[in-house]
Parts: structure tokens; sequence; C-alpha cells
């Protein structure tokens, strides 16, 4: 019951906005949440932001960048959502760029998504012993032994544990992954945050090649702590101590992921069915349906313009004739 009126609303958002189809999977649609995206010129005529906050040095120039901190020693800049991601499955793509002249950089940025909100830290500039998923762009490495740098990891905070900076992070890893070239790197460097509530957090990203993702980590829910706090902001944060970038936030889409492939339909089976309907690749019902309305409402709105453009012509014409004599 459920399903037909979710297709009919993508349906009714693909009207307003062409469908979007950022996820892979032709059975995943997703629905922009413009209360959690950033694009320029980031800000309303009244130099402020509807949906975000920010602070510390963090400087937005409205054509290009926010720029969370500069290219100076003992920066701290952020922005944060001001009303938290309550949807169950998103996606998150961010494009940023980390550059700085000099020869050692640092010292990185974060992505948050965590109960606090908008509080200045020792941790890539916010807030130690935070409550969710923090996602490090770290860029100088203190102490990590066969580690090569930048390293993107993630951490879940439980509200009490320190980041163990002595060594970049290293107790607290939930995954991570080395990721060489990502500063000032010859193409838009990209990440994107994909999260199924119960059953996957996965992180690409692009630096190598335009359009070409690499896997950084995909976590499922069985093997690790993936649960992030229902209500959590999503941030952004950079810091600088001695050594410094430009850590700069070009852009910021985030998006509601529906599965069209889930639904009552599996109730009463057993899990091993349910996933073997899970693999399968040939479309449900539900997806035929949505794209036969979709498909019936273009040849209306097809017709009605016609018949449109018609009358208008007719009544042009006689208007035309009219005044002539
Ligand atoms: C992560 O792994 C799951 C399960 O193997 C897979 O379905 C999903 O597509 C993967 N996600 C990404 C972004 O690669």
């Amino acid at each position: 019951m459920r399903l037909p009126s979710i297709s009919s609303l993508l349906c009714l958002a693909g009207l307003v906005a062409l469908p979007v189809n950022a996820y892979d999977d032709p059975n995943i649609k997703s629905i922009p949440l413009r209360t959690h995206s950033l694009s320029p010129p980031y800000l309303d005529s009244d130099f402020q932001s509807r949906w975000f906050d920010f602070g510390g040095d963090t400087v937005i120039r409205a054509d290009k960048y926010v720029r969370l901190t500069a290219d100076r020693p003992s920066q701290q800049g952020w922005i944060a959502s001001r009303v938290p991601l309550t949807a169950t499955n998103w996606q998150i793509e961010l494009e940023f760029e980390i550059h700085g002249s000099g020869n050692l950089h640092g010292d990185g940025f974060a992505l948050w998504l965590t109960k606090e909100r908008a509080t200045q830290g020792p941790v890539f500039g916010s807030t130690d012993k935070f409550e969710g998923l923090g996602i490090f762009f770290d860029t100088y490495k203190n102490n990590r032994p066969g580690v090569s740098f930048p390293y993107v990891m993630a951490m879940m905070g439980d509200g009490k544990t320190t980041y163990d900076q002595a060594h970049d992070g290293k107790a607290n890893e939930l995954a991570g992954c080395s990721a060489r070239g990502l500063r000032s790197a010859p193409v838009p460097t990209k990440a994107r945050l994909t999260y199924f509530q119960d059953k996957s957090l996965s992180l690409e990203l692009q630096y190598k090649s335009e359009d070409s993702w690499t896997e950084c980590f995909n976590l499922s829910a069985e093997d690790s702590n993936i649960a992030i706090p229902s209500v959590a902001y999503l941030g952004l944060s950079a810091e600088t101590g001695e050594l410094s970038d430009n850590h700069d936030i070009v852009s910021l889409k985030a998006e509601n992921l529906y599965s069209l492939n889930r639904g009552n339909n599996n109730k009463g089976k057993t899990t091993e069915d349910q996933s073997k309907n899970r693999g399968r690749s040939a479309p449900r019902p539900v997806k035929e349906k949505s794209s036969w309305s979709w498909f019936l409402l273009k040849t209306v709105l097809f017709f009605a313009v016609i018949v449109g453009g018609y009358f208008g012509w007719t009544v042009y014409r006689t208007k035309a004739r009219s005044s002539r004599f």
C-alpha cells in the first residue's frame, strides 16, 4: 500500500525537477534534500543561509566556495545544518578543494553527522567526544607508521571517547583508506557517502580522474557499528595548526534514497527468499506502474500542449483577420 504513493510522489517530483538518479541502482530513486545542500551563491540576499549557519574563520565567497580555513596557521572554521538529517536512507555528495602553498600542509577537514551542532573544538575544528559519525580527511601525518597520507577515515563517536590525536585516530578507526593525490588534484575532488539504515555505510572518493569513483570503504551493519543517531546534524569543519591549507567546500548535495524494490510483498517469507528477491534484477510491478503512469502523464501533457497551441493560433488568426477589416 505504501509503494504506489511513493512512486506517484516521484512522478510529481519529476514534473517539477527532472528525475534524478544519483544512485547507480535503477531500483533506487532519490529526492534532493534542499535543507542539507549547498551550492553557489550559498547565501541569500541578507547574507544569511536559510538552512546552514557558519562560524569561526569560515569565509564565504558567493561565486566560488565556502572556505573553512585559509592557508594560514591556527585557523578553525565550520558550517552546520540548522535542521537534523532525519531521512532513513541517504546519499551525500561533497565537492571540495584542499590546496595551499609551501611544502608541508595540514591539518585537514571533517564531515559530521552528529548530535552536537556548531561546536568548535580540537578535532579538525570541531568538538571532541562527539556522538555520531565523523569522516576525517587528514592531510598531515602525526604518527601512523606504514600509512600514507592524505588518509580518510571514519569514526563512530559514543559521546565519551576521545579522538586519538597522537596517532591520527588509529584507536578510533571504523574504516579508512589512503588517498594520495587528494590535495591539489587535477580534477574536482569529491566524496560520496551513502547510508542505508541497518544495512550499509559506504564512502567513495573521486580525485584520480573525472567521473571515476574509488571505493574507500563499504561497511555492513552486520559487521560494524554504523548506527548514526536518529537526530544528527550535517556539518563540516577544518583546522590548521603550524601547517596550513585552504579547505574549501565547493558544493554539498544531499539526497533522500528510496528503494522501489522493497515492499510488504516479502512479509512472511524467509530471509533467504528476501535476499534472493533483493538480488533479482528484473524490475518489480511497482516500477513498471510508475514508469507507465509517467508515460501516461507525458502523453496527456503533450496533447494538452498541441490542443492549447492550436486553440491559441486560431484565436490569434481570428483577431488578426478582424483587425484587417
Ligand atoms: C556496498 O556493499 C553492498 C553489499 O555488498 C552493496 O549492495 C552496495 O552496492 C555497496 N555500496 C557501494 C556504494 O558500493
